[in-house]
């Protein structure tokens, strides 16, 4: 199993390339099954989950090619089978995107029900119900989805709780429906509006995406198109935490600052200096201390759950102490314990993590749990002293491109070994 050793304490300073968003690249991988054409995918990451919808696709019969790095041909003309398999969809739960246009282009689908994580018990039944009001038939057998209709029928949709998959996955099953949806409550990540434009260029009838209302108008058929993926928000953040802890200086390239209003407003008044020179860069640079500054996680445009743990590995380098509030997950708080391994001073209170910070952070042996836990324990051996070896960093394989060598290039010291 992977793990990595990092040697703290060295800032971090240069230029850093942002990749594609994981969590568009997904969604939009899977609306290439509502259409027989050819949907062409640019700026994809070349992370563990990317690597496994890919295998999905292909499991299900469509032909996949990949004519360059980060670029994927998708021509789902041949679909055989229409069951996304219980060992994909343990090993990543977006698969459920499958759900939604496989029903709608073939009134059929079948989707192993995916099992919580590590961060909480994750269920999908905001999208069965959802997709039932669409007139779709579901019934779990053998601990599977199955799902059937006719055509679906567009109709009123609300959300009792904002989800992003589950939005995603009825904006797809819409885009081929008899007559309009119209989810109400819907999520306004900026991968759900890039979802929507790829959807409009397959010659689907979306708009409202990004606001709390979308409408979707169904059509006969969709084609193929060409998409490029946007910039990965969280992968982004990250870095300007690794800067801002570490005392560095980065310059973030093909990035989306307009993506990360929260997170970037919350850095600045915690003592971050980040500068835009221009629409898709940022800068980054934290000469002076950090002031303590508590977080509340919300749905986008609120501070993103997904930057919680890097927040507070951030905070325990702050003078003060902060309270980081968790609202979207129950139990993502679990590199708070292997922080405090490192020497942090953390609390738990049910959904708050009350940290004293002003500590400085030795290294230690930690061990992964979530994708972004990962991420946080890595910002946080780069800024420690001493060394750290970070265990089952497949966790972090999953959504960071290339991490070590994007770090090791800015001056970070971390190798990654197999023992
Ligand atoms: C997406 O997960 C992201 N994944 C997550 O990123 C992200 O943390 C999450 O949205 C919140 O922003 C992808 O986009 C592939 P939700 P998703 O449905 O869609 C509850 C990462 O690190 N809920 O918005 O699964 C749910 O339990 C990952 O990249 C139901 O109760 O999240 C949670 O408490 C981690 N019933 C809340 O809603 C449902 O049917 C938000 O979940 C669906 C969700």
């Amino acid at each position: 199993m992977d793990k990595f050793r990092i040697v703290g304490g060295r800032p971090l300073e240069g230029r850093v390339q942002i990749s594609g968003a994981k969590n568009s690249a997904l969604p939009c991988l899977a609306a290439a099954l509502l259409s027989s054409g050819t949907v062409t995918f640019h700026n994809l990451p070349y992370v563990r989950d990317i690597i496994t919808m890919r295998r999905l696709l292909e499991d299900l019969g469509c032909g996949v090619l990949m004519p360059e790095q980060a670029t994927l041909k998708v021509t789902a003309s041949n679909i055989e089978f229409f069951e996304a398999p219980y060992e994909l969809v343990k090993s990543m739960r977006a698969s459920v995107l499958a759900l939604g246009p496989l029903l709608a282009r073939f009134g059929e689908a079948r989707v192993s029900l995916p099992g919580g994580c590590a961060i909480g018990q994750r269920p999908v039944d905001l999208h069965l119900r959802a997709l039932e009001v669409l007139g779709a038939v579901i019934s779990l057998e053998n601990g599977t989805i199955v799902a059937r209709a006719g055509r679906l029928k567009g109709a009123n949709v609300f959300f009792p709780k904002i989800t992003v998959t589950g939005t995603e996955n009825l904006m797809m099953a819409a885009s081929l429906a008899e007559g309009v949806t119209v989810l109400d409550n819907a999520a306004r990540e900026p991968e759900i509006e890039d979802l929507a434009e790829l959807l409009n260029k397959m010659g689907a009838r979306v708009t409202g995406a990004g606001t709390s209302t979308i409408r979707i108008e169904g059509v006969e058929k969709l084609g193929g198109a060409g998409h490029t993926i946007i910039p990965d928000r969280i992968e982004t953040g990250t870095f300007l935490a690794a800067a801002a802890l570490t005392g560095g200086e980065l310059e973030l390239c093909n990035c989306r600052p307009d993506h990360l209003g929260s997170v970037i407003a919350h850095m600045r008044q915690a003592g971050v200096h980040i500068e835009q020179p221009n629409q898709f860069t940022l800068n980054v640079h934290a000469n002076g201390g950090l002031k303590a500054l508590d977080i509340v996680t919300q749905e986008y445009p609120g501070f993103p759950t997904d930057m919680q743990a890097q927040y507070m590995a951030l905070m325990t380098r702050a003078e003060g102490t902060s309270v980081i509030t968790e609202n979207i997950f129950e139990n993502r708080f679990m590199h708070a314990s292997e922080l405090a391994r490192m020497g942090a001073r953390i609390h738990i209170q049910g959904k708050q993590a009350i940290v004293e910070g002003g500590g400085r952070m030795t290294g230690a042996k930690v061990q992964a749990s979530d994708l972004r836990a990962s991420a946080s324990l890595v910002v946080a051996g780069l800024a420690a002293d001493g060394e750290t070896i970070v265990d089952r960093v497949y966790h972090i394989d999953r959504g960071y491109e290339k991490i070590e060598e994007k770090l090791r290039s800015v001056g970070g010291q971390i190798e990654r070994f197999r023992e």
